[in-house]
């Protein structure tokens, strides 16, 4: 029973608000709009859905510097809007997971106003305050995610704070009983509401090295690479003591019932699986963004995935996102043909899916135009390829010239390089992206195996990628073909005669398959056989 917990089997939706429906016509989405789109998410099957933060923020990283932890900005909604969200969700038996900001507030929290304001305030030490370096500067060569110094001198008390990302996100520091304590009544303000569970922001920063040592050179960095890339971030994230801090969360969520802890953590795969914590003590899913990471080549992602499932503590749950707000559109890395491969991949590994708004109708990277740039670190690091606004353009729900998300002028430009790309239209066409990725949902559903069965791996050659999943008596394999070119898999003994149940690519259910089962060019296939 254990191996069914929701948060195990389902699939979870990512919604960035501002993007995903606007009910009040200010070319902004809202929660009022994410309400009215509920019955979308439980037609496509999804089972949870994530969503970005929605609290008071003046939006210098739209929404991630956060002013107050225990509001919704009006932009949004109010309290009472996510209440009658959260309550229509489970009513229509979706889970609510929400978007945890926990390493820095905004520079206008009240918290860091009492801070700044007074060396002497009981807020100060709720910061990272330190002198200037003893021949003046930035106290440590620490770099900021978003470019330039982390640390921002401030005039009135003479110190520099803190900031990982803009200088209006001051690092909290969670060496602090104090900011701990409150920052876990945060959790519990909205475990009390109902909520079914937080992703934490950027989890693996909240503890720093107690002595704030300079961090080396990286030798491998180059000049196109954004600068936080030119150290290796040696001393100011990923330190042991992070893990008690987890473990405090953690506790948290288990004074109530089945509730989940996800962790937003770029790491190499061997740190990675550390956050699961000491005897599991830790986030039940480490999000894991090796899918995100790994150049798309079969036998790259092969051996990848066996790595992943190796390095994972015993008990340990898996976990794959193929997408998200800070990250390339699949479609857009891969092209349209093998982002339909990748749905099935993603809906076929062993493990918790999350899967990104957009990404299930094939949306793309959206070409920005310079004056209508909005992602801070765009405006940090301009030309370097990382604006992220290209993947956070408003939902294409249909064809109308607000695609059905506003009638008013959006935050960001619409795509309409495809007007077929939308929900209404990719509805009624059963060869559409949308439902495929639904299908596949459907699968995940009605098939123990691929919900929460074994992982097998299957040997394969070339563009060609192979597993089982198994449980009971049902046995699945699923084999990709990576490749534009037509492929072949030699199946091993026990699927031979199998019989297909679905293509990524239509029109082959119930076929059977001899010895060798041939695959076209971007194709996958999940196929069944008898134990
Ligand atoms: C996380 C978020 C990203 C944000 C950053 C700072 O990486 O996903 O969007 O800019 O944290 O909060």
């Amino acid at each position: 029973m254990q191996d069914m917990l929701w948060w195990k089997r389902g699939t979870v939706y990512q919604i960035y608000p501002r993007s995903f429906q606007d009910s009040n016509d200010d070319g902004i989405g809202d929660l009022a709009g994410i309400r009215e789109r509920l019955p979308y998410l439980t037609w496509l099957g999804v089972d949870a859905i994530w969503i970005s933060p929605f609290y008071p923020s003046p939006m210098a990283d739209f929404g991630y510097d956060v002013a107050d932890y225990c509001g919704v900005d009006p932009m949004f909604g109010s309290l009472s809007d996510f209440d009658a969200l959260l309550a229509d969700a489970h009513e229509a038996g979706l889970k609510v997971i929400l978007d945890f900001v926990p390493n820095h507030t905004s520079d206008r929290h009240p918290w860091f106003a009492e801070s700044r304001s007074d060396r002497a305030s009981p807020k100060r030490d709720w910061y990272i305050w330190k002198d200037p370096a003893p021949g003046g500067g930035p106290p440590n060569n620490w770099i900021s995610n978003f470019g330039g110094s982390a640390w921002q001198f401030d005039e009135i008390t003479g110190q520099y704070y803190y900031h990982a990302f803009l200088k209006e996100q001051p690092d909290l520091n969670w060496r602090n009983p104090d900011v701990r304590a409150a920052m876990m009544d945060v959790l519990r303000f909205w475990l009390e509401r109902g909520v079914d569970g937080f992703r934490v922001d950027v989890i693996w920063h909240l503890i720093k090295d107690a002595g704030f040592r300079d961090n080396p050179v990286n030798p491998g960095w180059s000049e196109n690479d954004p600068e936080i890339g030119r150290l290796v971030q040696a001393y100011s994230a990923d330190q042991p003591e992070v893990h008690e801090i987890i473990a405090e969360m953690r506790a948290v969520l288990e004074e109530y019932d089945e509730r989940v802890l996800i962790g937003e953590i770029y790491l190499p795969l061997e740190r990675l699986v550390a956050y699961y914590g000491e005897d599991l003590s830790g986030a039940h899913l480490p999000f894991n963004f090796q899918l995100l990471e790994t150049a798309w080549h079969a036998r790259q992602i092969d051996g990848m995935i066996r790595e992943y499932e190796a390095a994972l503590p015993q008990g340990g749950w898996p976990n794959w996102v193929l997408g998200n707000h800070d990250r390339q559109r699949i479609a857009g890395r891969v092209g349209t043909e093998q982002a339909r491969v990748a749905a099935m991949l993603l809906l076929t590994l062993r493990g918790t899916a999350t899967l990104y708004y957009g990404d299930e109708i094939g949306m793309q990277n959206v070409p920005i135009p310079p004056d209508r740039v909005q992602d801070p670190w765009e405006k940090n690091e301009p030309g370097l390829g990382f604006n992220r606004d290209a993947y956070r353009t408003p939902m294409q729900w249909d064809a109308s010239e607000g695609a059905g998300f506003t009638t008013a002028e959006p935050w960001l430009p619409i795509d309409m390089r495809e007007p077929e790309r939308n929900v209404a239209d990719e509805r009624q066409d059963e060869g559409s992206m949308l439902c495929l990725y639904r299908r596949l949902l459907d699968l995940r559903r009605t098939r123990p195996a691929l919900a929460v069965g074994a992982y097998r791996p299957v040997e394969a050659e070339g563009d060609v990628l192979a597993y089982c999943r198994e449980e009971g008596t049902e046995r699945l394999l699923v084999a990709l073909n990576l490749g534009a070119e037509p492929a072949a898999l030699s199946l091993p003994p026990e699927a031979r005669g199998g019989r297909i149940v679905l293509s990524v690519l239509g029109n082959r259910e119930a076929e059977s398959v001899g010895e060798v089962l041939s695959l076209q060019g971007n194709e996958a296939v999940l196929l069944e056989f008898s134990a």
